[in-house]
């Protein structure tokens, strides 16, 4: 285990900033961090930011004030009642993929410009987002939801360099791509009777020992709910 330093603010409440806080996962991370006595700053469209609205990011992000000893993006869409994800190839569709791009991959990218400004740099920071198993190139075998599994793998690229690039100027951060596992939610809802779920609390409380594990050394991984890692 690596060596973390902490100064005195460290004996301060630690904050946390969730975008996506109103979502299944977002809310239930929210309650953990709250339930181990943390700060927590929410952010969703209520409060005016729209993935979908660059201008929306930039002004809801350049009001809010850290710094936060995590960031944490718990958004994400894998398709509308009516443009549920491709099955195959001909399903492909220009609108309903470049939504899906805006949603998964350029919202939180443009959050992640913010990333520098509001983490902590003189101790150990975190900042994640939610990507997906199905997002791992190398671990598809079954096709389908083209473009949710392209949107994750770009938005994992998309973290994997701001972990280059924040690492030069906050030393002591991680940044990791996290797989919450299959969660019963709102976005699972209409896919998730084949598949075994977890409660959302029960997602929360796997990656908060993820994120509570994670040191330094293990910036730029993507990881599922039980550290295990995940192939790009
Ligand atoms: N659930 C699973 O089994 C599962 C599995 C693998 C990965 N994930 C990933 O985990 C993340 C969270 O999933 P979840 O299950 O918690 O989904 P969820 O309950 O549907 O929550 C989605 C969140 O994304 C927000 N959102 C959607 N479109 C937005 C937009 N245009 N602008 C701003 N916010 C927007 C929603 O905000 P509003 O409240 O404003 O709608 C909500 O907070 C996603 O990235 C998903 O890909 C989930």
């Amino acid at each position: 285990m690596e060596e973390v330093s902490f100064s005195p603010k460290c004996q301060q409440m630690k904050r946390v900033l969730i975008i996506g806080a109103t979502g299944g996962i977002g809310s239930a991370l929210a309650d953990a961090h709250v339930s181990q006595g943390w700060s927590v700053e929410g952010l969703s469209r209520k409060d005016g930011l729209d993935l979908k609205d660059p201008a929306s990011i930039e002004h809801v992000l350049h009001t809010t004030q850290g710094p936060f000893d995590r960031l944490l993006v718990a958004t994400g869409t894998l398709g509308s009642e009516h443009r549920p994800p491709e099955k195959s190839l001909s399903q492909i569709q220009a609108q309903s993929m470049s939504d899906q791009f805006a949603i998964n991959t350029i919202g939180p990218a443009l959050i992640l410009r913010h990333a520098g400004r509001l983490l902590v740099r003189d101790r150990l920071g975190l900042v994640a987002v939610l990507s997906a198993r199905v997002g791992s190139i190398g671990d598809n075998r079954l096709g389908g939801w083209h473009s949710y599994r392209a949107s994750k793998a770009a938005l994992n690229q998309i973290l994997r360099g701001a972990s280059i690039e924040l690492a030069r100027s906050h030393r002591q951060l991680v940044a990791l791509s996290l797989h919450p596992g299959t969660v019963a939610t709102p976005f699972t809802a209409q896919y998730a009777a084949r598949y075994p779920t977890v409660p959302p609390a029960e997602a929360a409380e796997n990656l908060m020992a993820v994120m509570d594990r994670a040191r330094p050394g293990d910036t730029g991984r993507f990881l599922d709910w039980s550290g295990a890692e995940v192939p790009w």
